[in-house]
């Protein structure tokens, strides 16, 4: 055993995560001591509003509002980082590093978008970074993807990693919502931010997705590489047709990597309602993913709050510990093979659903066929249901076989001009 007697903590920021995050560290204080051998010390709390530094438990003196007294305090051998945002989190980090700290984050835009350069900062100081709550909170993904899943080649990761979007979606079938009455009680229960644009539009899952296809795939998967559709366009209807044809609506984060290409993709999917995935409802996450040796594996829990998502970082906080206490040396062990090539979305392939209005005379599906059939899309399946007689509008749902993205994009640019079309009203992808 190393002759450590204590190991210092300083926490930036005393918000969902830093509050429960304190609160574990404070009331586990023993086991979390017996399990590293020598007690952990909260040395120094960043917050900018001294208001809510009142409000908490934690003893006055402990707060600071100048991050370099956390940085530079001698005394902190480990930096929990739990502000948010890309900077100045960023920033603290680097220069925690650079004075020779350990850095615990559950920040997901900052690892996603300075994955590489965080990791070989580490190695050059001889520190280690870790990031278990970065992706679906409580649920560990990042050590197994690390460590317990190493053996093998994985191929293809979906996973449900916004808990409001899922929250949203839940309610929208469930209940028949459209979105902006499901958004606005996501809000009213603190499911959805005020302004919910990031996880609405899929750029949170898409943060989530870049971590875990780095890890998965071994190489840099960049947030910018990961193609993201929200799910305002969803309405009550598709969530009706989804359902007659068996399926759910998930907004699903996919990675996949075949022949030294990757897809990195988050938009609303329908998927078999038999599925394991398809059952994930509410503000619950899942992560599916498949390996050449362990086949398919599903990972299930709670992808925030102060409880769940404390539990990851205090079980990096105590990972770390562990090993200062030990005298072991600590380095990422991250291994990046030179960029892989990143599919456009142009060149997926999966199947379709479309939704269109069109008139309701002799003739409208043979134009609408014709020219799915010119861009080789094959239709599966073709319902038409809703129609105004008065109007002469119908409904048509068309599901196809598996199509490329650019020559569905085409076909329906095309359609969309046909004078019998009034609107392509939503298309989504379908994985079976
Ligand atoms: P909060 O907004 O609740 O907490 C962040 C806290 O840090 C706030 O008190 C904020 O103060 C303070 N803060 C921010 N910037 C500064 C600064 N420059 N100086 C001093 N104090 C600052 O965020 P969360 O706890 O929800 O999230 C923190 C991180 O954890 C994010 O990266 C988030 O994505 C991630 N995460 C969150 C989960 C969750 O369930 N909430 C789950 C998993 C990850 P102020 O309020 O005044 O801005
Ligand atoms: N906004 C995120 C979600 C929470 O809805 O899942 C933390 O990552």
């Amino acid at each position: 055993m190393g002759r450590k007697e204590s190991i210092g903590i300083g926490l930036m920021g005393l918000g969902v995560v830093g509050g429960g995050v304190a609160k574990a560290l404070t009331e586990r204080a023993e086991a979390i001591a017996a399990q590293v051998g020598c007690p952990l010390r909260l040395r120094k709390i960043l917050e900018r509003d001294l208001a809510k530094t009142r409000a908490s438990k934690m003893e006055p003196h402990l707060f600071t509002t100048d991050a370099a007294e956390v940085i530079g305090d001698p005394e902190i051998d480990i930096i929990i980082e739990a502000l948010g945002g890309e900077r100045p989190a960023f920033d603290f980090i680097k220069e925690a590093m650079g004075r020779g700290k350990h850095v615990v984050t559950s920040n997901k835009e900052v690892m996603a978008k300075h994955f590489p350069e965080l990791l070989s900062l580490a190695k050059e100081k001889g520190v280690d970074i870790l990031y278990e709550a970065s992706v679906g909170g409580g649920i560990p993904l990042i050590a197994p993807f690390k460590q317990d899943l190493s053996a093998n080649e994985i191929s293809a990761i979906h996973a449900i990693i916004n808990g409001t979007t899922n929250y949203i979606l839940t309610r929208m079938a469930a209940e028949g919502l459209d979105f902006s009455s499901a958004l606005k009680q996501a809000q009213k229960l603190g499911y959805a931010e005020a302004d919910p644009t990031n996880d609405i539009e899929g750029i949170d899952a898409a943060y989530k997705l870049a971590i875990l296809a780095t890890l998965a795939f071994h190489t840099e998967v960049r947030p910018d590489d990961v193609y993201h559709e929200g799910i305002s366009r969803l309405s009550s209807r598709d969530f009706r047709y989804a359902r007659e044809l068996g399926y759910a609506i998930k907004l699903l984060a996919i990675a996949k990597e075949k022949d030294g290409s990757i897809e990195v993709r988050v938009h609303p999917v329908f998927i078999p309602e038999d599925l394991l995935l398809a059952k994930v409802d509410g503000v619950y996450n899942a992560v599916q993913v498949e390996g050449d040796l362990v086949g398919r594996v599903l990972f299930y829990g709670q992808g925030a709050g102060a409880l769940p998502t404390s539990s990851a970082v205090v079980a990096d906080v105590i990972n770390l510990a562990q090993r200062i206490k030990l005298g072991v040396s600590i380095t990422p062990s991250l291994r990046l093979d030179p960029t892989k090539k990143i599919k456009p979305i142009s060149e997926i392939e999966t199947r379709y659903y479309i939704r269109m209005s069109t008139q309701d005379r002799p003739g409208v599906l043979a134009q609408i066929s014709k020219i799915l059939g010119d861009h080789l899309i094959s239709i599966s399946s073709v319902i038409q249901k809703e129609t105004d007689v008065a109007a002469q509008v119908a409904e048509i749902v068309i599901m196809t076989y598996p199509a490329r993205e650019s020559a569905m994009r085409k076909a329906l640019n095309e359609i969309e001009r046909l004078e019998v079309v009034k609107e392509v009203s939503n298309f989504v992808r379908v994985e079976d």
